[in-house]
């Protein structure tokens, strides 16, 4: 059985790729430091799936950690989630980011060289692209690299040493995947986005304050050049992120060199839009009030997701009703502690 190694794995986008991989006939194996994520994730994938992932709680960037999963499975690819990935902590603290992340690749890169492993899926970002103009929506060949904070630089770095990694060793395959915004959560209600102490992203913020747990939402600057006022995002539900990179393994174990697609649905969504939506999909209010903005939004990020349809055979099919239906079921279920 062809066995794959997700680093990270049991985190949001780990833990729903898990499932999906199960589901399209893997065996996976997740090695995770839980410094993001709780190991109960584990069994939560056994009960969606049916099928108990093998799992090793090392830091990935440990090659001695390491080299224990490669030498008890043959790993035929892997799926490289392990790192850091809060905007703002990592503009107050860029070394631990660049060590942390750099280093569990280029450990990872040694290793799978070492026993022979070819083949590596990036969780790569949108936020590696620049500012757009004129609401372009962002290709493959588009300039990247000009971040704004050391967390998209990581992801940027990281590309270029897979990226230079496939050119030096014809037979290694790189796909980078390029996130835009991740949102909703496993229809089961038992897998999701668990954001540790408040959190940054838009809709766990939301859900909060469905939720009570959080008094209001602050909607950070209505006064961008969009036609609401609020930043526009390509939000994307994490089941068909979590397809997206089932596809991205097939393209993988046909091709090499270093192949670079989007996911995203190639819609726009702003904050107010998102809001009322959510409102909507569940009958809720949502108080917010209007705040200065925040240090680093851009006013619109959204997805040319052409290449990814065309050459992965793999489209976003789940809509914004879904991803605010599947968010508040999954907060629902983390407020009843039964699956802490
Ligand atoms: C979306 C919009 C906020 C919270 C980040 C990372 C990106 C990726 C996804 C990892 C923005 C607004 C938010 C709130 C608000 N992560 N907002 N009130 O910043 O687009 O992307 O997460 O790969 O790399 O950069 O996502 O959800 O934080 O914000 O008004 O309480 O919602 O200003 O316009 P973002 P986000």
């Amino acid at each position: 059985m062809t066995t794959i190694l997700l680093t990270g794995g049991t985190g949001y986008i780990g833990s729903h790729t898990a499932v999906e991989l199960i589901a399209a006939g893997y065996e996976v194996v997740i090695a995770d430091d839980l410094s993001n994520s709780s190991k109960n994730v584990v069994d939560r994938i056994a009960q969606i799936s049916g099928k108990k992932p093998s799992f090793y709680e090392i830091d990935v960037a440990d090659k001695d950690d390491l080299r224990k999963v490669f030498s008890s499975h043959h790993i035929d690819a892997v799926i490289h989630f392990a790192g850091f990935k809060s905007v703002s902590e990592s503009v107050r603290e860029p070394l631990k980011y660049y060590r942390n992340n750099l280093d569990a690749t280029l450990s990872l890169l040694e290793v799978m060289k070492a026993y022979g492993c070819e083949k590596i899926i990036f969780s790569s970002s949108a936020t590696v692209y620049g500012v757009s103009v004129d609401s372009h929506k962002f290709n493959e060949e588009d300039e990247t690299g000009n971040c704004s904070n050391p967390y998209g630089r990581t992801k940027s770095m990281i590309e270029d040493i897979l990226s230079d990694v496939s050119k030096a060793d014809e037979g290694f395959t790189s796909i980078l995947l390029r996130y835009f915004n991740p949102v909703g959560a496993h229809e089961s209600g038992l897998i999701g986005e668990e954001p540790n102490g408040i959190p940054n992203n838009l809709m766990p913020f939301i859900t909060q304050v469905a939720a009570g747990i959080l008094p209001k939402l602050k909607v950070f600057g209505s006064d961008y050049d969009t036609p609401d006022g609020t930043c526009i995002r390509d939000y994307i539900h994490v089941v068909d992120l979590a397809r997206g990179h089932v596809a991205a393994l097939e393209y993988a174990f046909v091709h090499t060199g270093c192949g670079i697609f989007n996911l995203g649905t190639g819609k726009g969504t702003s904050v107010l839009e998102m809001i009322h939506a959510f409102e909507e999909a569940n009958g809720l209010r949502i108080p917010y009030e209007i705040a200065e903005r925040r240090a680093g939004d851009v006013p619109f990020c959204v997805a040319d997701p052409s290449k990814a349809n065309d050459i992965l055979g793999w489209k976003a099919d789940k809509d914004i009703v879904d991803m605010c239906r599947d968010s508040w079921r999954w907060q629902q279920n983390c407020r009843n502690e039964s699956i802490k």
